[in-house]
């Protein structure tokens, strides 16, 4: 058989570079060894996030007294749970493979191997396929890394995978990683009742979020009873006799700590092992498939996208991705731009961020102003009860041209795209303060923190000087 182009992956990168390159009027084939839609859609971000949803209505019923409300005798039924996630990871899936079909786009059920820069062997249940394609695009992904420490293939330690497949909620869990992973893992386990400790190496928990975001989500873990302990070194894990022991290195002498889990939380590593990449010569290393900003690996014709090239493992990375190779691929000329990603954590409260951190703002010696406004002054976040957070601005000083902006509080992750549009855009904090904000909304916390660059908060009030 003969395509114009080929993708092999039906993750968020794949399936949306098929789309766009049937749009464009290719003879498009995809190959997916299991489920269409890829760990976003069937191992992270949409379980996770249905997960999330309804740790959130159990935190909600467990506060219903503030609101006026009552309910008594309260409980969860953890099975339940699991299984309106699986019926909403279902729901979607079946959309994707329509949305799919209805491209005309040719799916074969197998994993693919190049035997030439244009060609593939496609292994099915049914035997070997050989198919030549003009252009093919690699969306392989990503799957967790492992540790080097003793004790990692004891059955009580697991991958973010197997917890979203658990029969019940752990009594206690260590979590090895401060990472996206590890933090909302920990969030959902912890509203079930689960005791978790998290384990980071680094000096500080989410390292590559803002120095002044991970402050306040390490309060708001405490005060959800999560402990965390930064610049930490796990040493082995033992069996005992429930569970595990985890020993860690804290800096201050080796500490033990049981658990009937241990999530492994400690990043990603890009999927490059058996697709015969050598047979077509496409370069790739440890750290994933070297491409130039046309997504275009080293052997021309030939694409790779999303994690499996390292690079910004997010869903929507690898979407974007996507249509640029398979504009690439179709003969148009389109460029990746990573300069203006939004990343979001979803935990309650959800962190969000794009550009750069005051961190990065700061070691590359940029003259730049910050500005915060706290959520606590802003009538819908009061009257929603949920107050903890901020919106943090950091741009230009002499122009106000937006630089990074970060969000800590209720819906961070719809409130960052002002901000990803602002930057993208090379816009200014007076171009969204002076855009009419709607009122009572969470936006117009942004706005309030846009005037702040400025120094023309409305709704904070003036400091008096101290006589
Ligand atoms: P990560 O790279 O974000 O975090 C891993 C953390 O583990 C780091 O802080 C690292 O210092 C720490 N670590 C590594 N080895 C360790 C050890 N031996 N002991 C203690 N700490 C150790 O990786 P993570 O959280 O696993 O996520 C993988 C990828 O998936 C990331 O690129 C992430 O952005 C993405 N992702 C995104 C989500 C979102 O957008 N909401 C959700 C989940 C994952």
């Amino acid at each position: 058989m003969s395509y114009d182009v080929a993708v092999i992956g039906g993750g968020p990168g794949g399936y949306v570079a098929a789309i766009r390159a049937a749009q464009l009027g290719g003879k498009v084939l995809l190959v997916e060894k299991e489920n269409m839609g890829g760990v976003c859609l069937n191992r992270g971000c949409i379980p996770t996030k249905t997960l999330l949803k309804s740790a959130e209505k159990w935190e909600d019923l467990k506060r219903c007294a503030e609101f006026g409300l009552k309910a008594e005798n309260i409980s969860f039924d953890f099975a339940a749970i699991m299984e309106r996630k699986n019926k909403v990871v279902a729901g979607l899936r079946g959309g994707i493979e329509q949305l799919v079909k209805s491209n005309d786009i040719t799916v074969m059920r197998g994993a693919a191997a190049f035997t030439g820069a244009n060609n593939l062997a496609v292994t099915t249940e049914s035997g070997r396929e050989t198919v030549e394609a003009a252009k093919i695009i690699i969306a392989t992904g990503s799957v967790p890394s492992g540790i080097p420490v003793p004790g990692r293939d004891l059955p009580a330690v697991v991958t973010s995978d197997d917890l979203l497949e658990l029969a019940e909620v752990p009594k206690s869990m260590v979590v090895i990683g401060a990472g996206v992973v590890g933090v909302e893992f920990s969030a959902v386990m912890r509203a079930f009742g689960c005791e978790v400790t998290i384990v980071e190496m680094l000096p500080t928990i989410l390292p590559m979020v803002d120095g002044e975001l991970v402050k306040r989500m390490g309060l708001s873990l405490r005060k959800q009873g999560i402990k965390t302990i930064a610049g930490a070194k796990v040493m082995a894990i033992e069996e005992a006799a429930e569970g595990v022991v985890v020993k860690v290195d804290t800096g201050k002498g080796v500490q033990e700590f049981p658990a009937e889990k241990v999530l492994i939380a400690a990043g990603r590593r890009p999927v490059t092992e058996g697709l015969g990449l050598e047979a077509a010569g496409v370069a790739y290393d440890r750290k994933g498939i070297p491409v130039n900003e046309r997504m275009e690996t080293n052997i021309p014709g030939i694409y790779a996208i999303g994690d499996v090239t390292g690079q910004s493992m997010l869903a929507h990375t690898a979407s974007t991705a996507g249509m640029v190779a398979a504009e690439n691929a179709m003969g148009q000329r389109s460029i990746m731009d990573y300069g203006a990603i939004p990343s979001c954590i979803f935990t309650a409260p959800e962190i969000a961020m794009v550009g750069l951190t005051e961190e990065e703002a700061t070691a590359r010696q940029l003259t730049f102003k910050t500005s915060k406004f706290n959520f606590a002054a802003n009538g819908k976040a009061v009257t929603m009860g949920e107050t903890d957070g901020l919106v943090k601005i950091i741009a230009e000083a002499d122009t106000g041209k937006l630089l990074g902006m970060h969000i800590l509080g209720p819906h961070a992750s719809d409130l960052i795209m002002e901000g990803a549009l602002a930057i993208k855009n090379s816009l200014t904090a007076k171009d969204i303060a002076h855009t009419v904000h709607p009122h009572p909304t969470l936006s117009e916390t942004v706005m309030e923190s846009a005037h702040g660059i400025f120094g023309d908060i409305i709704h904070q009030a003036k400091m008096k000087p101290r006589r």
